[in-house]
């Protein structure tokens, strides 16, 4: 049976259901995650893009020349197009996404945008203890790009092993990540709660693909999504609430459901600029320097090894 039937099986079967999100992100779902960092509730995207913009110099000077940038799960391209362009004489970009389709759309287009530097895509699962292939890590100036405060969907430890990860697997000796931080409630949940249900579209979109890839009989109208935020997790949380008591079948297997009942689907850590300071240094990585917005909204901030 496929990992992803494997996964929702197992997570299903838990006393507090719960689902992976990294299946929120087939092609479609990848869709539909751009049209959310177009939203004006969600903040992130267009406050990392300022910073990045604001400080090219900056960062430009941090990353050094003849830089190869690697940037597991690749978004949509405009962020690495500014940090690019604000390189002196970049070697290779490697962008890095678990959907073979996906990053194969994305590195044609970024071709056009940026004729003047090699691109490689890699497909990379993030859960997997694969090294980057041996031509790219014998390169000097490894530096990996992660914005978009994605180390956020991870818990702590596996933030944790993720940036130890950088460090052993992908061979960078430089991090350029994007942290989102603690701020106002309504601001959170608003993020996560757009008003035109973009957020609810890439929450069910994991339901959608458990019945068209694993034989599942879901309504989608049967489930709400929602989000909150956990002040003592201090992390969005989203989930998807039944409406009402119902079975679901997922193949042969069926699952009860009250009313009321939550599926976890995503955590959204986070993070004050000292909390990420000491995740940073558990993993062995020093922060050397922040970028912030006026409003304290998001960081953008350069790690080294310590
Ligand atoms: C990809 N990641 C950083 C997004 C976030 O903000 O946690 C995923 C997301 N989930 C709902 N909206 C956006």
């Amino acid at each position: 049976m496929s990992e992803f039937f494997n996964h929702v099986i197992e997570g299903l079967s838990k006393k507090d259901k719960k689902l992976n999100p990294k299946w929120f992100y087939d092609y479609e779902g990848s869709k539909i995650f751009e049209q959310i960092t177009k939203l004006d509730e969600y903040y992130i995207t267009r406050t990392e893009i300022d910073i990045l913009k604001k400080n090219q110099d900056e960062i430009s000077k941090c990353i050094g020349e003849h830089a190869t940038i690697i940037e597991p799960g690749a978004g949509a391209g405009e962020k690495i197009k500014i940090l690019i362009k604000s390189l002196k004489k970049p070697e290779l970009y490697v962008p890095s996404d678990i959907s073979k389709t996906y990053i194969r759309d994305i590195a044609t287009k970024l071709e056009k945008a940026l004729p003047n530097i090699k691109i490689e895509p890699w497909v990379f699962d993030f859960q997997s203890n694969e090294k980057i292939p041996s031509h790219i890590y014998q390169k000097k100036n490894l530096t990996t790009f992660f914005p978009g405060s994605t180390i956020g969907n991870f818990e702590p430890l596996d933030a944790i092993n993720f940036l130890k990860k950088v460090k052993n697997q992908f061979y960078s000796d430089k991090i350029i990540i994007g942290v989102d931080l603690i701020k106002e409630k309504k601001i959170l949940e608003r993020a996560y709660n757009d008003a035109l249900g973009v957020t609810s579209k890439f929450n069910k979109n994991i339901l959608k693909r458990m019945n068209k890839e694993l034989n599942a009989d879901l309504n989608l109208d049967f489930f709400k999504h929602d989000a909150i935020f956990n002040k003592k997790k201090s992390r969005i949380e989203m989930r998807l609430i039944s409406q009402k008591k119902q079975h679901i079948n997922i193949g042969q297997t069926s699952f009860l459901f009250q009313d009321q009942e939550i599926i976890h689907t995503e955590n959204s850590y986070k993070y004050s600029l000292d909390m990420f300071k000491n995740l940073a240094k558990d993993a062995g990585w020093s922060v050397a320097k922040i970028w912030v917005d006026k409003n304290k909204l998001f960081s953008v901030q350069f790690l080294i090894h310590q």
